[in-house]
């Protein structure tokens, strides 16, 4: 039923029986799942929803066209089928469908087999840890599955190498030396050819083998079939090879193997993984606003910035284990929405910037502005009722009932300054719900996205910066040559040399290079660039 208009005009209502009525009104649940969205304190007027409600119709078919197996990204000429991976039967092309039905079974069975120390190493010997090598949408999905599921002394240890930091290398091959030759290292690249990974597994492939392990003993990749990764995983015979089907795009992968398999190595409930975003997808099908929490989400994301991103989303699960949620939700909203042109070709510079980390800790940290300073936020919390029973009371202190008040003490406060705010409600975290959880915001930002005419399965910035940094690890190679005859040379001469607009990257790369015993040295003033003579000596 459409909510009346005096409810929708009654946001920040001073008198509790309108607010009591606006709660009640806005408050969308399902018994089955187990969750709740109120968006009762978000401040979508009855003008922009009637504004909004033809766009939604469209914005519906569209997302049925798009589970239909339309090209729903166009830039790429690809489909868009993240929603046949719960329910393979939807997939327009039988064959996907069983396809997708065997790689679920091949991942439980090759999980099953690696947790029960069936398949082994080369030795003989049972896995101890996993090292997950992946970054964006191949390494966020597994860190939020793997710190939202594992329970103590379940399923192998986890170790990520997510970027090409070599401190970052550094420590957590540390972390697992002298277990190396036990390590089951899967690599995960959709493209197969992202330099962070392919960094990450020359550096794990030198660790593995230096203390004797056999390197495609342990190795399993995880790809889009037939890339250059999928290719040298089938010429050297790794351990296993996963699909990453051409049409899933990484951020939305996390019911491929990409969620799956870390799952079934800490001994998740994927089969209820998947279970529950399927129950979520057959929610958000609901072709009416109010019936449908994913229309309610993207809705209020459109009123409350403008239908241009003016608020930030500022995310607020209260309970650890979803503290990376966050940081999943900024790559899955931000790396979607965030775009310089519609899909008509204009300009509109689109976006949602999202950032939170975790309540009520961040309570004592920038929920301060949030409450008193600038307004260009909405708050989303996210709140779990079943606690964990083996944390007693002490005293008749009950931790879990000090984290729900700070939670409603947080939206109230923030109310009475008139912010805003949604909360999203799971009567229980488990693998069930967090896919539930995931799967919303997967179509709240796909609906969002037909809102504002944006490509949400696109992304032009990544392959920008992607292009420029290969730009400028190609000037490192030549200004290293150039650099090879021992000559001391200035950066204008160096400049002119190479042929370049501006000293400055130049600058850039020979002051790491100073910084480090690559044979390189520096006459002159650091704070004076242009005083300083480079040579190689
Ligand atoms: O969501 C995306 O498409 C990106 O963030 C990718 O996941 C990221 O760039 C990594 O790409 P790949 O999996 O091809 O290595």
């Amino acid at each position: 039923m459409a909510v009346a208009d005096d409810v929708l005009a009654s946001f920040n209502a001073a008198d509790p029986a309108t607010q009591w009525r606006r709660f009640e009104q806005l408050l969308w649940f399902d018994e089955g799942l187990g969750i709740w969205l109120d968006v009762s304190r978000m401040d979508m007027g009855p003008a922009q929803l009637q504004e909004l409600r033809p766009r939604l119709t469209r914005a519906f078919e569209a997302m049925a066209a798009l589970e239909a197996g339309a090209i729903a990204n166009p830039d790429e000429q690809r489909q868009v089928g993240h929603y046949w991976l719960r329910n393979p039967e939807l997939a327009p092309d039988p064959q996907a469908g069983l396809h997708i039905q065997q790689e679920i079974q091949r991942i439980e069975q090759f999980g099953a087999a690696i947790c029960a120390g069936s398949l082994t190493n080369a030795a003989a010997v049972p896995f101890t840890d996993v090292l997950w090598i992946g970054i964006g949408g191949s390494g966020l999905g597994p860190l939020l599955i793997t710190r939202a599921l594992q329970d103590p002394g379940r399923g192998l240890p986890f170790h990520f190498f997510d970027n090409v930091d070599p401190d970052g290398f550094s420590r957590t091959l540390a972390g697992l030396a002298g277990r190396l030759t036990t390590t089951l290292v899967v690599v995960v690249s959709k493209s197969g050819g992202t330099p962070e990974p392919y960094l990450g597994m020359r550096q794990a492939r030198q660790a593995v083998e230096a203390e004797g392990g056999s390197w495609s003993a342990q190795a399993v990749a995880v790809t889009m079939l037939g890339s250059k990764l999928d290719a040298t995983a089938a010429a050297e015979g790794w351990l296993a090879r996963f699909d990453m089907f051409d049409w899933v795009g990484g951020r939305s992968s996390v019911t491929s193997a990409v969620g799956l398999l870390p799952g079934v190595l800490v001994g998740a409930d994927m089969g209820g993984f998947l279970a529950g975003a399927a129950a979520m997808d057959v929610c958000t099908r609901a072709p009416s606003l109010e019936s449908n929490p994913a229309a309610l989400l993207a809705a209020a994301w459109y009123a409350a910035g403008e239908g241009s991103g003016r608020r930030d989303m500022v995310v607020l699960p209260y309970r650890d284990r979803l503290e990376l949620f966050s940081r999943y939700l900024q790559q899955l909203v931000m790396e979607s929405l965030g775009k310089k042109l519609d899909r008509a070709g204009q300009v509109v510079h689109q976006g949602l910037a999202v950032y939170g980390n975790k309540g009520s800790t961040d309570q004592h940290a920038y929920v301060q502005q949030l409450r008193d300073g600038v307004d260009n936020f909405f708050a989303s919390f996210i709140e779990v009722l079943e606690d964990p029973a083996e944390i007693a009371p002490i005293d008749g202190e009950v931790p879990a009932d000090f984290l729900s008040g700070f939670l409603q003490g947080t939206r109230s406060a923030l109310m009475e300054g008139g912010r805003q705010s949604l909360s999203i409600t799971l009567r229980r975290l488990d693998a069930t719900s967090l896919g539930a959880l995931i799967a919303l915001f997967e179509r709240a930002v796909g609906l969002y996205a037909e809102l504002v005419n944006v490509n949400a399965y696109d992304q032009p910035g990544v392959e920008a910066g992607k292009k420029a940094a290969a730009g400028i690890l190609e000037l490192q190679a030549k200004l290293e040559l150039l650099l090879a005859d021992g000559v001391a040379r200035s950066l204008e001469e160096l400049r002119q040399s190479l042929a370049l607009d501006s000293p400055e990257p130049l600058f850039w790369i020979l002051r790491h290079l100073c910084a480090n015993a690559r044979g390189y040295q520096a006459n002159g003033q650091w704070g004076q660039p242009s005083s300083l003579l480079f040579s190689r000596g």
